[in-house]
This record gives structure tokens, sequence and C-alpha cells, in this order.
């Protein structure tokens, strides 16, 4: 036997483990309904132009190693919509393009966690910020994500929880899995938090064009004196989540990430470059047409309408109605009929044939007793879904 290194022991990604029991029934000849992966370009075709840009880079031979920060057309393109839609001012050197957001959080948190190092996330939150902080030896430690308040985080309990080993500040807005969008006030106290301890902020964006009400707030706009590290995604707003492409954005007011961000640079070179024709699709998707995105955005309000009432029609569900991204987080009534979310999931996936992630994998403290749904698919199948819950609660 290969002897498994220890710090892969406390890694889970509750997302795809869960997908593992779903597969184990496939094989059984049972056919499941995924509602458990936020995969965009599986429920909606990725738009022809971004496709065509793409496949005319990779006809053209356009199949090399790039530029290890990216190519500098990219980094224009992304520059320019940041500064256009948020005010900012950020130029090309501000810009480094990832293998997705994914590689954006490995590369962000390797350049800032040391042994013990803690990292202040919102609890629940998406798996890999988690994740990847206790593959480099840190601690995420969450914040309250109020629940009784429509989920935005609790100010008092995320300024409670930093110490002197913490080294950032995490926010997702709109955010996975509980769907909130954090308010402006929110947002400020946030980074006036970060500013009292001297502390850079993570913004992940990856959600910024998936709101229902209200209005994304840019979080670098507002840090006037501030460092702001901001993750923008193509995967979720452009359906391209296997083409795998994502940045990361500096906003550094005060010049305080100078160091950092040259440092950053050499794990770019290291893993050479991100996907070449992505890359091209990529400037397709920021410079071309932009419809596909409201009509998406439009058609998934009325997924999470549709969901949202069925849901808070069950006795034993109640669900808060998220302003933003593509999940619901209910909370369920355990009783003595489970012993926790986890077996909730998985007996709803033996009964049913749907897939649910559960809540604690999201997140120890605030996540239990609760399960995300992802409401990407068509609306039938969504109804498909709420009637089996209906059944399986009953
Ligand atoms: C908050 C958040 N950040 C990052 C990602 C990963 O995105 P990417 O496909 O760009 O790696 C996800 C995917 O679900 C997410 O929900």
């Amino acid at each position: 036997m290969v002897k498994v290194a220890k710090r892969l022991e406390k890694f889970e990604y509750a997302i795809r483990d869960v997908v593992a029991v779903a597969q184990e029934l496939e094989k059984k000849g049972k056919k499941i309904t995924y509602l458990s992966i936020g995969d965009t370009a599986k429920y909606f075709e990725t738009p022809e132009h971004i496709k065509k840009a793409f496949t005319k880079a990779a006809n053209e031979n356009f199949n090399y190693y790039v530029d290890s920060l990216g190519i500098l057309e990219l980094r224009k393109a992304i520059a320019e919509s940041q500064n256009k839609e948020y005010g900012l001012n950020v130029s090309p050197e501000d810009v480094l393009i990832t293998a997705g957001v994914s590689e954006a959080i490995e590369f962000i948190y390797a350049g800032l966690i040391e042994q013990n190092d803690e990292i202040i996330i919102p609890g629940p939150s998406y798996p890999p910020f988690s994740s990847y902080c206790l593959l480099y030896g840190g601690k995420p430690v969450e914040y309250k994500m109020d629940e009784e308040n429509n989920w935005q985080p609790d100010i008092e309990d995320l300024r409670k929880k930093i110490t002197d080993k913490t080294r950032s500040i995490v926010i997702i807005s709109p955010n996975n899995p509980v769907g909130v969008l954090y308010n402006e006030k929110v947002l400020k106290e946030i980074i006036n938090i970060a500013g009292e301890h001297d502390l850079p902020i993570i913004s992940d964006d990856i959600y910024e064009k998936y709101v229902y009400e209200g209005s994304f707030v840019n979080t670098a706009s507002l840090a006037k004196d501030v460092s702001v590290i901001t993750f923008k995604g193509f995967s979720k707003t452009y359906k391209m989540t296997g083409l795998r492409l994502g940045s990361i954005i500096y906003h550094d007011p005060n010049d305080k990430l100078t160091d950092f961000k040259e440092d950053i640079k050499k794990l770019a070179r290291i893993r050479l470059c991100a996907n070449a024709p992505a890359q091209m699709a990529g400037i397709a998707a920021l410079t071309g047409p932009q419809g596909h995105v409201k009509e998406t955005v439009k058609q998934l309000k009325q997924h999470r309408d549709f969901c949202l009432e069925r849901l808070n029609e069950i006795e034993g569900i109640e669900c808060k109605k998220p302003e933003g991204a593509f999940y619901l987080f209910p909370k369920i009534n355990l009783g003595n009929r489970w012993k926790d979310d986890k077996e909730f999931v998985i007996d709803f996936l033996n009964k049913k044939q749907v897939l649910f992630v559960y809540g604690s994998g999201f997140g120890k403290v605030y996540g239990p007793s609760h399960v995300r749904i992802v409401y990407l698919a068509p609306i039938s199948t969504l109804k498909d879904a709420m009637d089996k819950l209906a059944e399986f609660m009953k």
C-alpha cells in the first residue's frame, strides 16, 4: 500500500462525495436526478460566440504554452470590464488568469497561510475555502451567516472570530450555499473590520451576475484603504464550467500587496499557464453579446420562486428567500427520523433518486440540519423533485 500524506486526511468535498453514492445506485440501474452541482453548462448551452472563439483558437493551433499570468488581451478585457462596470481603476498588471476560481483560491491561500494561520470564512461556505485552508496547514474559522436575518453575515460574530493568527476575511456574495447578497452596509462593516486589523479581504464574486433582487455591490469599489483580492469567474456567468477559466484581480490602494503579488506569480509560472483556447473564449465572453446572461437570470428567478414556494409548503421544511446565485438552503426538521442531514440526503436519494448535498458539508458549525438544492434544472425536473420531497417528508 502506498502511504498517503497526512495532509490529505482532513480533505473533504461533500458535493462530489455524495455523487459517489449516487453513482453506485446508477450502476444498479437507477436513474438519478442530480440537484447537487452548480454546473451552468449542463443546463444552459455555452453561447455560440464563446464556443466559436474556443474552437477557432484550437484550430489555429493556439494550443501552446502562453503567458503564465494569462494572455494580455484577456487581462485587458477583464480590467476594462471591471472599470466600466464598477468604476474601478484596474490595470492588466493587477489581473492574473487562473484555471477557474478554484485555482485562484489555491494560489491566494498558498501565499497567505502558514501553519495554524486562520482564515475567516462564511459559515456555511463553499467547501474549497475550508479544504484548501486545511491543506496548507491553516485553520478555517466560520463567521455566522444569520438565517434569522435572511442569511446576512453576523458582523459581531465575525468581529469576535478575529485573532492575531487571522490572515484574511472571505466574502462570497452572492453566496454559495445560502444565496444571500451581502448588503452594502454589511460589506462596509466588513471592510472597516479588515482595515482595523490590517487584513486583506478575499471577495469571491463568481455569482456577480446572478442577482434576482437588489443589486450586486463590488467589494473593491467600497474599499478605499483596504486591499481586496477579487475572484472573477467565467464558469457561471458564461456557462464555461468545463473550460476552466477564472481570474484574480488585485485592488491595493496602499501598496500592501506588492511583494505578495510578485510571489503569487511564481506559482503561476510553476504550473506554466491556464488553458490557452479557453482564454480566447474568455475574451469573446467578456467583449461579446451579454444578452444570454439576462435571459438565464430571468429564467432562474422563475426556478427559484417555484422551488421556494413548494419548499415552504412542506411541513418540516423552512427556506429563506435567496437573492442571488442558484442555490436554496432549506432547514430540515430531522426529528427522530434521521440522525443528521447527511443521513437525510442519502435516505432521500435511496428512496426517491434525487440528490441534494447535505448542509454540514458546507460547514460543521452553521451547516447542519440543512440541505443545498441547485435549481438550474428545468422546471419540470424541479417539479418532480419537489413532488418527491413532499411525499418523502410525509
Ligand atoms: C463560491 C464559488 N467559488 C468558486 C467556485 C469554483 O468555480 P470555478 O469553476 O471557477 O473553479 C464555485 C463553484 O461552484 C463557487 O460556488
